[in-house]
């Protein structure tokens, strides 16, 4: 999760295949567990990342990271005639969104989202719900979104972030450092996975600059959105 390389856990291909095997653990729970912990508010989350995509009919848009699928079929239910792809490493997780049968459109791919094998310049939109912040080398995975962009493509990314405000944010972080490992564990039978979704918001939160990141990706024009008083971001990024 660090620019190049994660600290705590060794090598960035040890970092990888935990949380490739943390999510094909929780896969099963995982939509539970976010519509219980986020009072279903994260649905509305990814309806206005895919709305300020500014997606038309025609493009072709990769959502990466694409876990149960839920950014994809968002893009399929708001526009007819898009070409939509879900790319994740886990294959249970993949499994679980092709299992969803929305009768919705959707092309699904188990592979690194750091690297993969679609061609430059193949998609009009990269979308990334909560994903990069647990890519190994992030600034490997924003090279890779701007490689697979077309030159006038845009990368919408969807993250975890703490609120501003401090009153806010201390009531905020009681919940989250607390009552979240708690009911996540619950849900999903294993709290030490939820621990790892704190640690990492943390973390990512007070270290990186997605902006700045983008920025060095080669992205530009870059529009930041705080939801739910700063609980998640959306930065929309266009390829320069
Ligand atoms: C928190 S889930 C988000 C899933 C989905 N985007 C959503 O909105 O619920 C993070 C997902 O990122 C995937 N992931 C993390 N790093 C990845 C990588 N380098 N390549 C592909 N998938 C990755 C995990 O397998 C997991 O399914």
């Amino acid at each position: 999760m660090d620019k190049d390389t994660c600290k705590d856990c060794g090598s960035s291909d040890e970092f990888a295949g935990r949380v490739r095997s943390l999510f094909g653990k929780i896969s099963p729970r995982y939509d539970l567990a976010n519509h219980v912990l986020s009072l279903g508010v994260d649905l509305w989350w990814r309806r206005v990342l895919v709305r300020m995509s500014g997606v038309k009919a025609g493009e072709s848009v990769l959502d990466m990271c694409c876990g149960t699928g839920d950014v994809a079929f968002a893009f399929a239910k708001y526009r007819e005639g898009l070409r939509i792809v879900g790319c994740d490493f886990s294959e249970e997780m993949v499994e679980f969104a092709r299992g969803k049968k929305m009768g919705l459109e959707v092309e699904w791919k188990v592979e690194d989202c750091c690297s993969t094998d679609f061609a430059g310049g193949e998609f009009d939109i990269v979308s990334c719900a909560f994903g990069v912040r647990n890519f190994a080398k992030l600034a490997e995975g924003l090279r890779e979104m701007h490689r697979i962009l077309k030159s006038d493509g845009r990368a919408c990314i969807l993250e975890f972030s703490l609120p501003r405000i401090r009153a806010l944010r201390w009531a905020y972080l009681l919940y989250f450092k607390w009552v979240l490992p708690l009911v996540g564990g619950l849900i999903s039978g294993n709290r030490q996975d939820y621990q790892y979704l704190v640690d990492s918001v943390l973390k990512w939160d007070r270290k990186i600059d997605l902006a700045g990141e983008l920025r060095e990706a080669g992205f530009g024009d870059i529009v930041v959105k705080r939801l739910s008083f700063g609980i998640a971001t959306i930065h929309i990024a266009h390829k320069q």
